[in-house]
């Protein structure tokens, strides 16, 4: 298992670029099950949660090329309906082909995920979405068997707006017969680039980046390439390393308005930003950082997939702030480690109260999930002395060779292949 060697205390300076969204990967990939043919997804980022999304579809039958982060996919000879347990319990997002198998070929067999690092993560609202497009499932011995008949449109109403429920059901509805309203759908960027997507394919869809989708759906859908758009989370995370090690760097590629959630958080932290089309830049030289309290939102609010990291930045505030988590509401392993590193945080409930200290100083620590380890990179740059992160596959799932990023921006992090556990 590999790990990071962080000599804190450098200010980052310069630019760094942002690979394409793994969330917005893991959507785009399953979709291509629709059709048959070869599809070809650009900007697609090298991580390892690409590559187990890869591995699942190539046991279903979908060849593939991977080259440059170009990414073609050949859906032409599918032979297997199957989503093994060694897959999706490495990675949830498999539950992603539940609705596009279901839809083109009336069958899928998904091991049912169980929970995750941070507490229960429920499919229920992806299961009632398919039985109200007409599908049958049952629950056999940890996998969900599900079964139809062309799928028919109807009425969705989502209780929570789910990412993943609004992702697969569109994946769905696209190929039913007649029209579907999701009620309720996700916004968040990443099921824009999938709608976009679908349409490319055929699909027609109304109500794109809204809370209410409706589907007009088709008989067949064909072959497309669509631009993988740029990572949020990691242009975010990236700002975050500018600001919390008082640093002026510019990150190329980051979607502001993506992130205007955040961008004003940083402002209100006493960071200056500036941005047009092409890049961010931050600047938090000589900034005495304001405690600035955030609570978690679905897209435009403030993303859950920032919380561990912002808590972070907020250990070396000059003042008290409060973070919430309203979309995990247990999602805080990372608390316990950065008190390693001399951070004063209590957790009560969903809320982290974080009392801003002066220094933090290098310890060992341990991932514990992908945004957990950002937010000990992020504060293993920032402390005094040498942080070790240990377990980084974590990170590997969801950034594109963090630490090559880092360096650039004159971090000195390094990787330790094979170490300790
Ligand atoms: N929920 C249910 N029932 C469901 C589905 C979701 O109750 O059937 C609840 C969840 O427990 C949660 C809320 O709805 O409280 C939102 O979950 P959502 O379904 O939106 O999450 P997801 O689709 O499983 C995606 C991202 C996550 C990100 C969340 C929230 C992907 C592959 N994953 O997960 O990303 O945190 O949306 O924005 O898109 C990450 O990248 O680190 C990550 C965890």
């Amino acid at each position: 298992m590999d790990k990071f060697i962080i000599h804190g205390g450098k200010k980052l300076k310069g630019s760094v670029k942002v690979s394409g969204a793994k969330n917005a990967s893991l959507a785009l990939m399953p979709a291509t099950l629709v059709n048959n043919g070869i599809n070809k997804l650009y900007n697609t980022p090298e991580l390892n949660d690409v590559y187990t999304m890869l591995k699942l579809l190539s046991q279903m039958g979908v060849k593939y090329s991977f080259n440059n982060h170009l990414l073609e996919l050949d859906t032409s000879s599918i032979t297997s309906y199957e989503a093994p347990y060694e897959h999706v319990k490495k990675m949830r997002a498999s539950i992603y082909v539940l609705g596009p198998l279901l839809a083109r070929y009336g069958y899928a067999k998904v091991s049912m995920p169980g929970g995750c690092a941070w507490g229960p993560r429920p499919v229920n609202l992806h299961l009632m979405a398919m039985e109200k497009l007409g599908a049958e499932i049952q629950l056999d011995q940890g996998y969900i068997i599900a079964r139809s008949n062309r799928l028919k449109g109807n009425y969705i109403n989502f209780d929570i707006p789910s990412v993943g429920a609004t992702g697969n059901t569109l994946m769905a509805a696209v190929l039913a017969k007649g029209n579907t309203i999701i009620n309720n759908a996700a916004c968040e960027p990443e099921i824009t680039n999938l709608c976009n997507y679908l349409i490319k394919m055929g699909a027609k869809i109304n109500g794109i980046g809204t809370s209410i989708l409706e589907v007009e759906g088709v008989d067949e859908l064909k072959p497309a390439e669509i631009e993988t758009i740029p990572d949020r989370i990691e242009a975010g995370t990236l700002l975050i390393a500018g600001a919390i090690t008082r640093g002026n760097i510019r990150v190329i590629g980051g979607v502001t308005h993506h992130l205007h959630s955040l961008l004003s958080k940083l402002e209100d932290s006493g960071c200056k930003l500036a941005y047009n089309k092409d890049y961010i830049e931050i600047n938090a030289e000589d900034v005495e950082v304001s405690p600035v309290d955030v609570t978690t939102a679905v897209f435009p609010g403030f993303p859950t997939d920032m919380q561990a990291q912002w808590i972070a930045y907020m250990s070396l505030a000059n003042g008290t702030s409060n973070v919430t988590d309203t979309i995990y509401t247990d999602r805080f392993n990372h608390v316990p480690e950065l008190v390693r590193l001399g951070a004063d945080i209590i957790v009560h409930e969903n809320t982290a109260r974080i009392v801003g200290v002066k220094r933090l100083t290098g310890a060992k620590v341990m991932s514990t999930d992908l945004r957990a380890s950002a937010s000990l990179v992020l504060a293993g740059l920032a402390a005094e002395g040498t942080t070790e992160v240990l377990r980084v596959y974590h990170i590997d799932r969801g950034y594109q060779k963090i630490e090559e990023k880092l360096k650039t921006l004159g971090a000195d992090i390094e990787r330790v292949e094979g170490s300790e556990y």
